[in-house]
């Protein structure tokens, strides 16, 4: 890894900062602010991790209770500059221990079939797929995983 990273919890401005560097999130039209955020999260318990590099945020990992004790990987995001470095990795590692401490049975995360890095991560990383909600375009395809902790 070229930089020193770290992976903590943190605050919604931060999580909407590296969103807003998330060049694959643009296309879908929603304003994503902190209240975005904040609705979805409701009031669930929910983790929200930040990986910081000196005082830059540079990825975001946000997941809530889901039903049968799980924790939801809801949505993870790295910019540009600063993939394949390893920060997904390390979010992910904080997530489990995390959802490790409030004894969660497992993670469960949805993604899409065009999400082609999340899926490589996925994949190497043992999840397993349990559905997949189809789309019209298959592209757009919603594929369900999960990892039991
Ligand atoms: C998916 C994403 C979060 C990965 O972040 P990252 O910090 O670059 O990932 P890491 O460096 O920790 O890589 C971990 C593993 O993911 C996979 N991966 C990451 N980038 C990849 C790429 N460009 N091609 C193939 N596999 C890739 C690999 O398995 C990698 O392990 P390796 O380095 O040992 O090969 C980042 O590409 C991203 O933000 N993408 C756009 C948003 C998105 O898709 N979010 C997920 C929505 S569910």
């Amino acid at each position: 890894m070229g930089f020193v990273l770290d992976v903590r919890e943190s605050n919604l401005e931060d999580v909407v900062d590296v969103n807003n560097d998330i060049p694959e999130f643009k296309s879908d039209g929603d304003v994503i602010d902190t209240d975005y955020f904040r609705k979805r999260i409701g009031d669930k318990a929910h983790a929200i991790l930040v990986a910081y590099v000196g005082t830059i945020p540079v990825g975001y990992m946000v997941s809530y209770e889901d039903e049968n004790n799980s924790l939801y990987c809801w949505m993870a995001g790295v910019r540009p500059d600063f993939r394949k470095g390893g920060v997904l990795t390390e979010l992910m590692k904080k997530q489990f221990q995390w959802a490790r401490v409030y004894e969660y049975d497992k993670i469960t995360i949805k993604t899409r079939n065009e999400r082609r890095e999340m899926l490589s991560y996925l994949m190497k990383n043992n999840f397993m797929i349990t559905s997949v909600e189809e789309r019209e375009n298959v592209l757009d395809n919603r594929i369900l995983l999960e990892s039991y902790l």
